[in-house]
């Protein structure tokens, strides 16, 4: 069997835990676990989504609507893009594929600040590629000169992701016009633009060379049904439906999608609430000795526990007998001292906090 070298090179992914594990493994009812590692909503489905999914279900004997026209009109107006620089996809996963598989060939360069979601760098090994990885400034904030200077003859894209995953760092308007005034197509990931206060989207309308990326896994409540959509010049949206499989985004997501979307009222409480627990987590944690918490615009935050000695592996699997999932961070490039916890429901940060503080003070756990 040849398999192809670049993905033999690829390492095999690893899913956070389930609840389901997590219970079975320390005998916990599965009503005490909760998961705070995949920074989802803690405010569960919208109800309007759900009921559009009960409506439809009988219709699944037929295919999609291959281009989600129905669901780009409502994107549109949601996002105040024009509908044809609109394209749904599974999950904004799938449109980060797109994008790579339409701009890179093999051995050219994707310039990628760290740390930040894996997937950038698995896409550009998987299709020939070459990683540039630029580490972010102290504190994790965005650094331009550093990304502008990474790029070379041979750079295609660049990925921003802001907020970032794991650090929460939001690129300023300013540093993004100037990375964008090379000859470079930017991926701007947004997945958490919703509990940030800005979003670069309306950049589409002026740079031709930038894709933005939005999901409803995150404050839409949707992450089960993988669906997410990119915005960008209509050059570069014709060519993503030319390539991309034919009925991407199944009926029943599509219309879930679009429940979502009419739900302002869900949406707004996902945010309020994230916004409110980001705070409350953000001050209780910075009080705990040793223990430093970076300011975060998305809906988890990034915790050093350097100062207290204790490994975030240890703590992690410390916090897991107690019922909480959390998510150590060496897959993201940073040392073993890092920890991500998503924000949660009010009842659940205080769990995490008591539990998480009581751990990180006691002796003997590094
Ligand atoms: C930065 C970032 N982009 C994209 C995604 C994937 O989102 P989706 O569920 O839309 O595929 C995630 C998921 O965690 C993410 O953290």
């Amino acid at each position: 069997m040849k398999i192809r070298d670049n993905v033999k090179k690829i390492p095999p992914y690893v899913p956070g835990k389930s609840k389901e594990e997590i219970a079975r493994k320390y005998g916990l009812k599965l009503s005490e676990v909760i998961k705070l590692a995949s920074n989802e909503n803690p405010l569960g489905a919208p109800k309007k989504a759900v009921a559009q999914i009960m409506k439809f279900a009988s219709q699944v004997s037929a295919y999609p609507d291959a281009e989600a026209s129905e669901l780009r009109a409502e994107i549109s107006r949601y996002v105040g893009i024009k509908k044809e620089c609109i394209i749904a996809g599974n999950g904004s996963d799938e449109i980060l594929e797109l994008a790579v598989k339409l701009f890179l060939n093999e051995g050219e360069e994707a310039v990628i600040p760290v740390p930040t979601f894996s997937l950038y760098e698995k896409l550009v090994r998987l299709y020939s590629g070459k990683p540039v990885f630029v580490p972010l400034d102290e504190n994790f904030q965005f650094g331009c000169e550093k990304i502008i200077k990474k790029i070379k003859k041979k750079t295609r894209l660049v990925f921003i992701c802001s907020p970032n995953n794991p650090t929460g760092s939001v690129i300023s308007e300013r540093d993004l016009r100037r990375i964008l005034g090379n000859n470079v197509v930017v991926v701007l990931d947004e997945a958490y633009v919703e509990f940030a206060d800005v979003s670069h989207v309306k950049l589409v309308n002026e740079f031709e060379n930038l894709i933005v990326l939005r999901t409803f896994s995150k404050a839409f409540g949707l992450a089960g049904a993988r669906v997410g959509y990119g915005a960008a010049d209509g050059k570069i949206i014709e060519y993503i439906f030319r390539i991309k499989l034919p009925f991407n985004v199944n009926l029943l997501s599509q219309k879930a999608a679009i429940g979502a979307l009419r739900d302002k009222e869900h949406l707004r409480r996902s945010i309020r609430t994230v916004k409110r627990g980001r705070e409350f987590l953000t001050k209780e944690l910075s009080k705990i000795d040793g223990v430093v918490v970076y300011p975060s615009k998305a809906n988890f935050l990034l915790i050093n526990l350097e100062g207290t000695g204790k490994k975030a592996r240890r703590v992690a699997e410390d916090l897991y007998k107690k019922g909480i999932i959390t998510r150590e961070c060496s897959s993201f490039k940073l040392n073993e001292y890092y920890l991500r916890v998503s924000v949660g429901t009010a009842l659940e940060n205080r769990k995490f906090l008591t539990k998480f503080r009581d751990l990180v003070k006691r002796s003997g756990t590094s």
